[in-house]
């Protein structure tokens, strides 16, 4: 039975990048990602590239090529991979299968979002078609509003409050002081994130993820070579995506993301593994409200306890389950077609030890959750480390 496991990871800083292209993102973490894995890059055979909204967002289309061309890889196969936010982690679980499937032993994959060289508004307007555009966007429900609906009904059944969702932005924004890849490397109080204003009620700004341009690149291997390439590989142990009804109207509840009940159950099975087992997650903060759904819905808290969970301090990082060691989408960026990826990339650092200031303690089994939209596409991953050539 073929396994898969990454060998090396490669990410820009995210944030605004007034400076640098797309294309030069996508250099930046392609050059270094191969360096990492130590190969040369004539030995990837293939390559997948999540990517949202390059059509909306800069004019330009037709990715999977610009990549492959850019890396100076032509003329191997290069494919884009598109799922809304979640088009990173499609981006990796393509990857995946492929070097599963015996298709090739070593791939690349890749997510890139170039963000902010647009309005908010335009910015808004394009984040928007990740959602239902008759039913939702049409109507002028852009993703704030959207999630505001979830966080509203949460606080409806659970008395989930205000400050248990701040909490979840304290936390990543913590954590993402000690990530120097982070967009907003500062610190924040309860009362920061209370006064800050209303973006669409109960969010306000310091509820919501940014706006963010940046690219992620990790080199996949199939794992009996990964172990002669590679002294520290980390597997990957289960791979799961699920769908629901692309509009909220169409769902069973809106407390609940049942896709990533789904995907995470069966990464849980194929894993042979229990949420207990997990020794921290990267889940898909796009706002605070979407924190707390993911900790209850992949199970590491019941329905309904997610808020309370993250108040007592049980997902900061030396807490039970750390959550978003990284920072998250909220404090590191959301560069939206790169966010599966880079979710990976930290799983990667930390799982070889390589997380420095945060570093989780003693982590060996780690898992990775990117949703698309309001919760229509969900994928999951679990890694486990392991150790190869000494
Ligand atoms: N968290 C923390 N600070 C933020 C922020 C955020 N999400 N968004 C903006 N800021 C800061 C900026 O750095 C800036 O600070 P400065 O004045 O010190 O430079 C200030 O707030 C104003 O920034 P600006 O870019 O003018 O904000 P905006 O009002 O145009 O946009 C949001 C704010 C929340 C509307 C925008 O970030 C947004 O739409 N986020 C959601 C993105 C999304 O939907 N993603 C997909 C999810 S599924």
């Amino acid at each position: 039975m073929r396994s898969v496991s990454i060998i090396g990871c490669g990410l820009t800083k995210f944030g605004e990048h007034w400076e640098m292209s797309f294309r030069e993102l996508i250099a930046e973490a392609g050059v270094k990602a191969i360096e990492s894995a130590n190969i040369e890059g004539k030995t990837i055979q293939a390559i997948y590239g999540g990517c949202m909204a390059s059509g909306r967002l800069i004019g330009q289309e037709h990715i999977g090529a610009l990549i492959a061309d850019q890396f100076g890889l032509n003329p191997i196969p290069a494919t884009r991979v598109e799922a809304a936010c979640a088009s990173g982690g499609v981006a990796l679980r393509s990857g995946i299968l492929a070097v599963l499937s015996g298709a090739y032993d070593i791939v690349a994959v890749g997510g890139v979002e170039k963000m902010t060289e647009v309005s908010t508004e335009h910015a808004s307007f394009a984040l928007g078609g990740a959602g239902d555009q008759e039913t939702e966007l049409f109507h002028g429900a852009t993703f704030p509003s959207l999630y505001a609906l979830m966080a509203r009904r949460h606080m409806e059944e659970f008395g989930t409050t205000e400050e248990q969702m701040a909490a979840c932005a304290v936390k990543n924004h913590k954590n993402a002081c000690n990530n120097p890849n982070a967009q907003f490397q500062r610190a924040i109080t309860i009362e920061d994130v209370m006064n800050s204003g209303y973006v669409a009620s109960p969010l306000k700004l310091l509820d919501c993820s940014p706006i963010t341009d940046g690219a992620a690149t990790l080199i996949l291997c199939e794992t009996e070579k990964a172990k002669k390439l590679c002294e520290n590989p980390v597997e990957i142990i289960a791979s799961t995506q699920a769908s629901d009804s692309l509009a909220l109207t169409g769902r069973k509840s809106l407390t609940e993301m049942a896709a990533t009940k789904i995907a995470a159950k069966e990464a849980f099975e194929k894993a042979k593994l229990q949420a207990k087992d997990i020794d921290f997650a990267e889940v898909h903060d796009c706002f605070t409200i979407a924190e707390i759904l993911a900790t209850e819905d992949i199970g590491f808290f019941k329905k309904g306890e997610g808020g309370k969970a993250v108040e007592k301090g049980k997902t900061s990082l030396d807490g039970e389950i750390p959550i978003n060691p990284s920072g998250g989408l909220k404090a590191k960026g959301h560069p939206v077609g790169a966010t599966g990826v880079a979710q990976a990339i930290e799983t990667f650092l930390q799982l070889r030890g390589e997380a420095e200031k945060r570093q989780v303690k003693d982590a060996k089994i780690g898992l990775t959750h990117n949703v698309g939209g309001s919760g229509a596409t969900a994928v999951v991953h679990i890694y486990k480390a392991i150790g190869g050539k000494r």
